[in-house]
This record gives structure tokens, C-alpha cells and sequence, in this order.
């Protein structure tokens, strides 16, 4: 295996390594390195690896460390704040001592880009399970105003200094703070419309009395997402599970939008970027829902 090359020019954020068989995956933030394995030892490879690579730090920490583990310094210079990377032209704040994730979920690049093409100035879209709002970014940046969804008041101040970091206005946008099966709910009876709505949820959600599995609810999930695109609005639905194929992810995608009395007038499936070298447990779909 080799290192993943840049992406493009204005992209300074990628996986440079992606091997789950070995359980060994290097993200890339602008010279510096998050390295997540398996098992809990680094294998030292990684250091010369980045030596010859030219990175600036290496940090580690064990996939399965609890979510508020930091990352450990094992090489190179400390990250004393948090920092800027590119993505596509965009511009994302980077933590790396967040626990959970960094601020960005790189796998969603491509889905990322998809946003930014779609959206027109004007469109209303809205992001849910938005964590740091990287999709609302996209959407704004191309024109959109944006309704920025999630349980976390974190998550969405982290939101709100991407905007800053872009160049964005957030008095042009909307975040809402909460749960969002009872945001969609409530925005369909309000007959709120969207002309774009993203759905990338939890593998495993729990809120209040309420439980949610990617393999098991998913179709209820898109129900209530159909009720508020606008006739001819795009769907873009994201699953991240080993545990459903894409076969059965689809079908529960097109049976939540029947369900909600609407039809699907296209949907294709979306590729993950190259170098995640076929691991595809991310599944998105993108849907033109009337
Ligand atoms: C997989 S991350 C989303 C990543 C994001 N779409 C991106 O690409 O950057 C899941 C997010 O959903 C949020 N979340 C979990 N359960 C939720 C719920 N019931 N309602 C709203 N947000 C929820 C979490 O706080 C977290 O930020």
C-alpha cells in the first residue's frame, strides 16, 4: 500500500492510509496526522512513514478509546489550538483534542462536493444530525440558506465558527438545537418545505425514551424527511453500517418516502472517496423526491 495523494489543490484534508483489514487508518489535517488502530499499540512504521512524508505531528488514539479520550502526541511538534484545513475551496475547524472526531468526517467529502453543486442561491436546506455543520457549510457557500440540526450545543458553536472561518453571515441562517426525529416531525406539520434535506445519523442514537439503529429505523427516519422536501427537492440519505447492504438500505429509503405519500423520481447511489479502497460502509443515496 501507498499513501493516498492530495485529493485536489484546495483540499488539504483526506485519509492518506486506509487499511481495515490491518486496522490501521491516518487522516490527514494539513500536515498533521490523527492515527486510529485497533488494537491499543501504534506500530512504529507509522513514524517513519510520516518522517518520510514530511508531516508535522503524529497523533494516535485507539479506535475504541472511550469518546472523550484525547489523542496522544507521538511525534513531531504539539498542536497547541485548534487550526484551519481546506476541503473543495471550504475552510473547517480542526480540534484534535474534541475526543469523538477532530470536526470533520472526511469520508463525506464527495458528499460534501454533491451539496455544493446542488444547492442553488436562495434553496432552503436542511442539515440533520448536522455535528460541526461541514454540510451546511457546503450548501451556504453555494448560496443556500441553511437550517443546521442537531442535539448538541457544541456541536452547533462549532457550526457557527465554521460559518465565521468561510465568510458567512450566520444571521442569514438557522440552527435549531434538539432531536431532530421531533424537529422533522414538528416541521411537517407545520408544512414547513425544503428544497434539500441531509440525513447522515448516529450507527446508534439514544434520546429521551427514544432508540434509534441505521439497520432497523432507517425507513421511519426517511419517512419523516420526504413530509418536508419541496416536490422535485433532493434527499441525501447516509447510513454508515457494515451491518446492511446496500440492497436493504435502499429498500427502506424508498419505503420510508412511500410512506410519507411521496414518489421517488430518481435515486443514485453515491461512491465513497478512492482512497477509502473499497471499505464501503458508508452508504448515501441521493434522492429527487416528488
Ligand atoms: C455521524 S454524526 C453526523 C456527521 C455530519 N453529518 C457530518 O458529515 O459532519 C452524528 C451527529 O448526530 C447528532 N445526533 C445524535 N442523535 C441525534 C438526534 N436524535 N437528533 C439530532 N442530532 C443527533 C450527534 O450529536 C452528532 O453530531
Amino acid at each position: 500500500m501507498t499513501l493516498a495523494s492530495q485529493p485536489s489543490p484546495d483540499t488539504t484534508a483526506w485519509r492518506i492510509w486506509h487499511d481495515a483489514r490491518a486496522g490501521l487508518w491516518i487522516d490527514h489535517f494539513d500536515g498533521r496526522w490523527m492515527v486510529q488502530t485497533q488494537g491499543d499499540t501504534l506500530p512504529r512504521r507509522v513514524l517513519s512513514m510520516a518522517e518520510e512524508a514530511g508531516a508535522l505531528s503524529v497523533y494516535w488514539r485507539p479506535r475504541d478509546a472511550q469518546a472523550s479520550t484525547e489523542p496522544t502526541l507521538e511525534w513531531g511538534e504539539a498542536i497547541a489550538e485548534p487550526f484551519s484545513v481546506e476541503e473543495n475551496g471550504a475552510r473547517y475547524c480542526i480540534d484534535f483534542s474534541a475526543g469523538y472526531s477532530p470536526g470533520i468526517f472526511l469520508d463525506q467529502r464527495q458528499n460534501r462536493l454533491r451539496v455544493k453543486e446542488s444547492a442553488k442561491p436562495g434553496d432552503r436546506v436542511l442539515n440533520a444530525f448536522a455535528y460541526t455543520g461541514a454540510f451546511s457549510v457546503a450548501a451556504a457557500l453555494a448560496g443556500a440558506e441553511t437550517s443546521t440540526l442537531d442535539l448538541s450545543r457544541t456541536y452547533l458553536d462549532w457550526t457557527w465558527e465554521n460559518f465565521a472561518l468561510n465568510g458567512l453571515n450566520r444571521d442569514d441562517h438557522h440552527g435549531c438545537r434538539g432531536d431532530a426525529f421531533q424537529w422533522l416531525a414538528t416541521f411537517g406539520r407545520q408544512g414547513r418545505e425544503f428544497d434539500g434535506v441531509i440525513l447522515d445519523p448516529p450507527t446508534f442514537s439514544r434520546h429521551k425514551k427514544k432508540t434509534f439503529r441505521t439497520d432497523r429505523d432507517y425507513a421511519e427516519l426517511a419517512e419523516l424527511a420526504a413530509r418536508v422536501v419541496t416536490p422535485g427537492g433532493w434527499l441525501l440519505c447516509c447510513a454508515n453500517t457494515h451491518r446492511m447492504g446496500m440492497a436493504d438500505y435502499r429498500q427502506q429509503v424508498v419505503a420510508g418516502v412511500q410512506s410519507a405519500g411521496r414518489r421517488v423520481e430518481s435515486i443514485d447511489s453515491l461512491p465513497m472517496p478512492p482512497e477509502y479502497r473499497g471499505d464501503d460502509y458508508l452508504k448515501s443515496l441521493w434522492l429527487v423526491v416528488r
